[in-house]
């Protein structure tokens, strides 16, 4: 049964940042606001990077997360404010909606989610609305603050056009909309906002779109720990440089196999139409593909195409300039990775006595992957991940789209405050940037609940 997002009734005098949030919307506007909505951010436990090829990949939300508060004006305008300084006042009139690609500001993330369902609903005019953003979640650190303000943004959208919508289509249509900045992202972080629930982590699937309860082992937590390496997917092209490259490796597979490649754009689907084991999947990559960076001319050969043909059809705006593709080692990681999420949650529900150290090597596995095949880390992220796992982590692994960002650590309840103390002294404290960001860098954290809708009682 396809459910709607919460609608809780709250007293903000009880909630500190609730509260705050009313006084900065009134001292901005003059009045109160109609409604709230927060949605919050996520890490990956493990599947990193195969979304976008239609695997099934493992989060949970956190409890940090983007909250707005908003009212419905007839100014026919779109006017955005956000408690941080650092981010801009923007305003818009709800007929001029553009996004500018090659400028990823704050608000058109919040533009991206407006735009997003008004295109879904099919909505000829939008009201008009007064919103203030408040976040806590660390941008640029693999922790999906800008996914969370976009699906916030969505959220406000339906509710301030009083429409109704359940949270899978909310999810799409937020992945989808995405795409507007420019990212190619595959749904993860959308879906997970909109579907998760306190206390249990999930297996996010796609096409269609659906969520499974997780329910991870006693006995460990599960630490986020910031590398203070900033990246920003939609400003750099190496993000859909990697979707980019999955895609061609997927059209030179199915060439070699005899299939109608151009239809063909994911690795996964490759492996729906060979009706292939996932094994099987890496015996083919192994058999078909090298370990050689391909050249466009290669790859053009190969597919009996142009190059103009490549540029318009296969590669993506940011990605025009590229020039060598490694597609052996993108395929082995997403084959390699999407069994990886299947064993974790198969550990997770059959429970064997050693879970912990098995979930843990999953981990470390995938950790690997990402820096070795997928080139995905960097050397931050990798000496935290070493530190992490000689203070006491079973496993550990970069979480999010990396090259920078945080890192995720599974590691058992005894030991934890030993690793807290640790971590801080070896990664953070000898560094003054790092031991400034500290507070808000590492933190244990749990399971926590999707999107909603708040009102004042
Ligand atoms: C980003 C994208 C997600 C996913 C991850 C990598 O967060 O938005 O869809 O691809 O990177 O796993």
């Amino acid at each position: 049964m396809p459910t709607n997002p919460p609608k809780i009734k709250v007293l903000s005098c009880g909630n500190e940042r609730l509260q705050k949030l009313k006084e900065a919307f009134h001292g901005k506007y003059g009045q109160m606001p109609l409604f709230y909505a927060c949605a919050p951010g996520r890490v990956n436990l493990i599947g990193e990077h195969i979304d976008y090829c239609g695997y099934a990949v493992l989060p949970m939300a956190i409890e940090q997360n983007i909250l707005a508060a908003v009212s419905v004006n007839d100014s026919q305008s779109i006017q955005l404010a956000n408690t941080d300084p650092k981010y801009k006042d923007f305003s818009v009139s709800v007929d001029r909606i553009s996004i500018d690609k090659d400028n990823p500001q704050w608000y058109f993330y919040f533009l991206c989610g407006v735009k997003g369902i008004q295109e879904h609903l099919s909505l000829s005019s939008l009201s008009g609305m007064s919103c203030v953003v408040d976040g806590t979640i660390p941008a640029s650190s693999g922790l999906s603050s800008s996914s969370a303000l976009v699906c916030c943004a969505g959220l406000v959208t339906m509710e301030a056009n009083q429409k109704s919508l359940s949270k899978v289509t909310l999810a799409e249509t937020c992945a989808k909309c995405e795409r507007f900045i420019g990212t190619e992202g595959g749904g993860m972080d959308q879906s997970i906002s909109f579907l998760a629930e306190k206390g249990t982590a999930k297996l996010i699937e796609f096409n269609p779109l659906r969520a499974t309860d997780v329910r991870l082992p006693d006995g460990a937590v599960f630490v986020i720990a910031n590398c203070c390496v900033e990246m920003n997917k939609a400003a750099t092209s190496h993000f859909n440089m990697r979707v980019v490259e999955c895609r061609i490796a997927t059209k030179m597979l199915a060439k070699a196999r005899g299939l109608q490649w151009s239809q063909l754009q994911k690795l996964g689907e490759l492996q729906m139409e060979l009706q292939a084991s996932l094994d099987e999947m890496l015996e083919l990559v192994e058999e078909v593909l090298h370990p050689e960076p391909y050249s466009t001319e290669e790859i053009c050969k190969t597919l009996s195409i142009s190059t103009e043909h490549l540029r318009e059809n296969i590669l993506s705006t940011n990605t025009q300039h590229a020039t060598h593709f490694k597609l052996y080692q993108r395929a082995r990681h997403v084959y390699g990775e999407a069994a990886r999420v299947l064993q974790f949650k198969a550990v997770c529900d059959s429970v064997p006595v050693n879970a912990v150290a098995q979930l843990g090597d999953l981990m470390n596995q995938s950790h690997v992957s990402c820096r070795d095949l997928y080139e995905c880390s960097c050397p931050e992220l990798d000496q935290l991940v070493d530190i992490c796992l000689q203070v006491g982590a079973v496993g550990s692994r970069l979480t999010g789209a990396g090259w920078g960002g945080c890192t995720v650590s599974m590691v058992p309840s005894e030991k934890i405050d030993y690793f807290l103390q640790t971590v801080r002294e070896r990664y953070y404290t000898p560094d003054a940037r790092r031991s400034a960001l500290e507070k808000q860098s590492l933190f244990v954290t749990r399971p926590g609940g999707g999107a909603a809708i708040f009102t004042e009682e």
